[in-house]
């Protein structure tokens, strides 16, 4: 079993308690493609894209959110380690520990939100790696002034999130706006995957805003990208998108993707 250290950041503990009680039915229900490196929803693919593929193999890495480790399995398969994931949900790192051991993967694991990186050292890794998990952090410098602490000069950092324009318009046609570009907090619930609904807060950042950050943090943005979206049926056949969706998808943007280095 992989080990598993603890220490949580300050929305992780939040947010965290939430996706200990989602873990079980999103591993069961949904759950995120371990094959190849996925960055986000019919977002073009990693071999398309080139976010970490240079700089992957034999990086030191370590995974932020790194959830259920379908992300530390792709990134091994890219040549990545040692990989270090962290995950404020205890209960998706176990998901995480069985799968990396399924995969015959030494990885370390420990329980924190992305703003407080304690356990990992100053100028440690070559490769930090996000997907899909830093809208849930809340104080956005601190989390990036730890990603610059951990990396070694010219080691790379790469991520991806939501993109604020699909959280601002509506999921029916002819999804206009309904809420403002400009709203970053949003107290939302997961509805249909357990019982309850499960409340989170996510701050969904603008592309701008995490050139900003970056920049402020002392992070060199090499890329910053809002992709077309390409044809993958598999998100509907997954349970993610339904037709209106992914419809949707084609007019709208879905992700942003950042690679910023330590100069
Ligand atoms: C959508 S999952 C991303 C993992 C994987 N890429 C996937 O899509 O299944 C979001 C992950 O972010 C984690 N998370 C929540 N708050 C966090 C925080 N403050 N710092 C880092 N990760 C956080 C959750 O526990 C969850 O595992």
């Amino acid at each position: 079993m992989a080990d598993v250290e603890t220490t949580r950041g300050p929305s992780g503990a939040d947010n965290g308690a939430a996706w200990d009680r989602l873990a079980d039915a999103y591993q069961r229900w949904v759950g995120w493609p371990e094959d190849v490196l996925t960055w986000g929803i019919r977002c073009p693919p990693e071999e398309d894209l080139h976010l970490v593929t240079d700089v992957a193999d034999g990086a030191r890495t370590l995974v932020l959110g790194c959830g259920a480790g379908e992300d530390l399995v792709a990134l091994a398969r890219l040549g990545a380690g040692p990989l270090t994931g962290i995950d404020p949900s205890q209960r998706q790192l176990a998901h995480a520990g069985r799968r990396c051991d399924a995969a015959g993967l030494d990885v370390t694991l420990v329980a924190s939100g992305a703003e407080d990186l304690d356990a990992v050292a100053d100028a440690s890794q070559d490769l930090v790696v996000s997907v899909q998990a830093l809208d849930y952090v809340r104080d956005l410098d601190r989390c990036l002034a730890e990603v610059h602490r951990v990396l070694v000069p010219g080691g790379v950092v790469a991520l991806s999130v939501l993109h604020p324009a699909d959280l601002a318009t509506s999921g029916d046609p002819p999804h206009g706006w309904h809420r403002s570009y400009f709203t970053e907090e949003l107290a939302w619930a997961w509805d249909g995957l357990v019982d309850e609904d499960v409340a989170l807060t996510s701050w969904f950042r603008s592309p701008s805003t995490w050139f900003t950050a970056c920049t402020r943090a002392g992070l060199v943005v090499e890329r910053l990208l809002e992709p077309r979206p390409v044809d993958d049926e598999r998100w509907i056949e997954r349970g993610w998108l339904d037709a209106t969706g992914y419809a949707k998808a084609d007019l709208v943007p879905s992700t942003i993707l950042v690679r910023a280095r330590r100069p």
